[in-house]
């Protein structure tokens, strides 16, 4: 087979500027977030620029959340731009997800002043003719209730697009009929020599060890449909929606393995997308970042301008507590809740601003290594949450970060002990708190950014299977 290559862009959340982005309101909203709103349609065009350069690479695939929250004039824009890729050559093939209709959690709006003004909305039924051109138009299968799609992207390769919009509620997921007539396309690709991965918006696997807890993280009945996929022959799905760069493994009991590759949002911290290259042997997945965009960036780099972004939804939190007791409760259901919180709140959030880690070290009597001592606690934090976001956390064993956390959680071992008696006994996860935390901050695998994967054809050579 002769190579082939696709890229992956996800989540990129273009929002239409003319619809008012900018005063009290905007801010509001966007410093709640830890991706970028107004910056959209600067970002995308600087990363579709470069993805249009590739001349070896003709094939996108965007695995949903194309808008903000469902505005019409969001994705009119965000289809001139597809348009615009798509006439420099590429093949373009998109997934929706429940950013791009209304529903309960998504109401499209435009910032203007200090008015959050009501857009039109776009429903889920108009989204197929919507974006026809990208994907439905050249599917050689459909489950048209789904909006999920099968394409054949070259000779011996296909994509199965599974839409997981589910009931736009509680549920995330394939429907049962759904899953019956994606099993029967998986089936019908290897009967007629094809290799075929999938797509589909939520992680089929949980990204980290935390996301387990967190039911918004994956797909709702992620083991069963894991188990069902992998068993019928389908070993690598490209997922989106944590907005978090991470590639993760499963293997069933009958010992087949899938591999699902979360790639962070176009337009978040990192601004992440990837190439994947198929060969005869292997698949080889690589990220790329966005390095540069059209924006006043305050004198920030676009790396720098997008962490910037990500930990002001963290630091804003924890400097309420320290300084606006007001603004932290209306985070937390209102100003008249909790009035009695607002002394240890204050006080926990004003020793955050000052309490290094070498002062962490002091009051628990050991040594943190002088590269690291004087971190203020308060930054790391964020930046372990963020680490996670952006992949490959790097905080691994031999590492001074790693050598202060492990010795300051041994030293907390008769309280977490406690804890792993109550909480192991609901999930064996928590059984070794010290193992969970450490596992949160650095990734021995390094496999979130580049991976090269087997490739099995399909394809009959000479008429036997190859
Ligand atoms: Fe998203
Ligand atoms: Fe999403």
């Amino acid at each position: 087979m002769k190579n082939f290559s696709l890229y992956i862009v996800t989540d990129p959340h273009y929002f239409e500027n003319k619809l008012g982005a900018s005063g009290p309101a905007y801010e509001r909203r966007s410093r709640t977030d830890q991706k970028c709103i107004a910056e959209t349609g600067a970002i995308i065009d600087a990363g579709f620029h470069k993805i249009a350069a590739d001349k070896e690479t003709n094939v996108v695939v965007l695995p949903g959340d194309l808008v903000y929250r469902a505005e019409k004039a969001s994705h009119l824009g965000f289809i001139e731009k597809l348009r615009a890729l798509q006439n420099q050559g590429k093949k373009i093939y998109v997934l929706t997800a429940r950013h791009d209709y209304c529903n309960d959690g998504n109401t499209p709006c435009g910032f203007v002043g200090e008015e959050e003004i009501p857009a039109e909305g776009t429903r889920r039924d108009e989204l197929r003719g919507l974006y026809y051109d990208f994907g439905f138009k050249q599917a050689i299968s459909e489950h048209l209730p789904t909006l999920s799609y099968v394409v054949q992207l070259t000779d011996g390769i296909r994509l199965l697009v599974l839409n997981c919009d589910g009931d736009s509620k509680d549920f995330k997921g394939f429907y049962d009929d759904q899953m019956a007539w994606a099993l029967e396309q998986i089936r019908l690709a290897h009967e007629s020599g094809n290799y075929i991965f999938a797509t589909t918006h939520y992680p089929l696997l949980p990204g980290s060890p935390v996301m387990r807890l967190i039911g918004d993280a994956k797909l709702t009945d992620w083991e069963k449909r894991a188990n069902e996929l992998a068993d019928a022959g389908l070993d690598l799905i490209f997922t989106g929606h944590m907005h978090m760069q991470s590639l993760t493994q499963y293997t069933t009991q009958n010992g087949n393995t899938i591999t699902d590759v979360c790639t962070g949002s176009f337009v978040g911290c990192p601004c992440a997308y990837r190439k994947v290259t198929f060969s005869d042997t292997d698949i080889h997945i690589e990220s790329f970042t966005i390095e540069d965009f059209d924006w006043d960036k305050q004198g920030k780099t676009a790396a720098e301008y997008f962490t910037w972004r990500f930990d002001r939804m963290i630091t804003d939190i924890i400097d309420a507590m320290a300084y606006d007791f007001a603004f932290f409760t209306r985070l937390f259901g209102g100003p008249e809740k909790n009035k009695k919180l607002k002394i240890p709140v204050t006080l926990v959030g004003k020793i955050l601003q000052k309490l290094t880690l070498g002062g962490v070290g002091r009051l628990f009597w050991f040594r943190v290594d002088p590269s690291i001592k004087d971190r203020l606690l308060k930054d790391t934090a964020v930046e372990f949450v963020r680490n996670i976001f952006v992949g490959n956390e790097p905080y691994v064993p031999g590492t001074p970060m790693y050598a202060a956390v492990d010795t300051l959680l041994r030293r907390l071992h008769p309280v977490l002990r406690i804890a792993e008696k109550k909480l192991g006994a609901k999930d064996p996860m928590f059984a070794d708190l010290r193992g969970f935390v450490l596992s949160l901050i650095g990734d021995e695998n390094q496999l979130d950014y580049e991976a090269t994967l087997p490739f099995k054809s399909y394809q009959k050579q000479g008429g036997d299977p190859a």
